[in-house]
């Protein structure tokens, strides 16, 4: 009999059609009453496919093993609550490292150069009437990470391309790592001309990039976001962008997402991705591959490719 597993939301094709071959899957976001399923499957459920588990869902399935997240972020799952019933979590690290840094970099050209607007002063027929307005470069400018990790280390490695200084900031200083160390966030904005987000969501950096962080940004800085809307005080970073206390903004995350902030839409420096960090066919086959390689790995008894509980 093939192991059964609960699938919390809508995956990869790719990956819910190889889940489909290994397992009998029963999709809980599917359910028209989701209690009444986990009340059928509770006791046979091994494993949970997908992210958003509190410990709540948890408790509801005793018989439950590991937790595989297609994503590398996994603050949507209570992982204190799952190592204290000795449940497994598993991520989707590194296959996702150069797409993430691709679009950061995208974003900040298009944030510097207004990319999107001048497309559409192009179709809209307005470059027969004048030239598009002149604009920034990143060369010669230095630019923050917050989180230098395995995809910030990436960025880095792109600013520097574009012929940025970098420096970072994070827990701890890092060895090996060429790039200024500074032990306050509130410094490092103050210093640099671009801050770039890409540290782990959940409760340890909630608001961490701040009002005081934004305003040491200050007028002629730029935030970039490519980790999670809770980082960031949202409501701060809109009213500096609407009055200028900030030069602009390049955002893939927001903190009730798919809900932006309206007062966004109608700001010239401000540049809105709906969460394409990782989106490409060729790394989120990647992920879901992964998430399929750790579930299988548990049950055949052998080391977890990527386990973080
Ligand atoms: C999402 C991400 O998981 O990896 C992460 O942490 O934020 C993304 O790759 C993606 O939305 C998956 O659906």
């Amino acid at each position: 009999m093939p192991v059964e597993i609960l699938q919390t939301h809508k995956l990869l094709a790719s990956c819910e059609a190889a889940l489909a071959e290994r397992f009998t899957v029963h999709k809980l976001h599917e359910a028209a009453d989701r209690e009444a399923l986990l009340a059928e499957v509770k006791d046979r459920v091994r494993a949970i496919a997908g992210g958003s588990v509190g410990a709540d869902l948890m408790d509801k399935l005793p018989g439950l093993e590991i937790i595989a997240n297609f994503g590398v972020g996994y603050d949507s799952i209570d992982t204190a609550a799952a190592k204290a019933r000795n449940i497994r979590v598993t991520n989707t690290p590194d296959v996702l490292n150069d797409a993430m840094a691709e679009i950061a970099i995208g974003l900040m050209v298009a944030l510097a150069r207004r990319i999107p607007q001048s497309d559409q002063f192009v179709r809209q027929g307005k470059w027969t009437r004048g030239n598009f307005p002149l604009q920034a470069e990143l060369n010669g400018r230095t630019v923050g990470i917050l989180g230098l990790g395995r995809i910030g280390k990436e960025i880095a490695i792109r600013a520097q391309a574009m012929k940025m200084r970098v420096v970072y900031h994070g827990r701890k200083q890092q060895a090996d790592v060429p790039y200024q160390y500074y032990g306050n966030l509130v410094d490092m904005a103050r210093d640099v001309d671009w801050l770039v987000v890409i540290a782990p969501g959940g409760k340890s950096t909630e608001g961490i990039v701040s009002r005081e962080v934004l305003e040491a940004l200050g007028p002629e800085g730029y935030l970039v976001n490519m980790a999670r809307g809770t980082l960031v005080d949202e409501a701060a970073l809109v009213e500096m962008l609407v009055g200028g206390g900030l030069a602009g903004a390049a955002l893939d995350v927001f903190e009730k997402e798919p809900h932006v902030p309206e007062a966004l839409f109608a700001l010239d420096n401000v540049v809105l991705s709906p969460h394409q960090g990782s989106a490409t066919h060729q790394t989120r086959n990647k992920m879901g591959a992964l998430v399929v390689a750790n579930l299988e790995a548990h049950f055949a008894g052998a080391p977890l490719p990527s386990a973080v509980v």
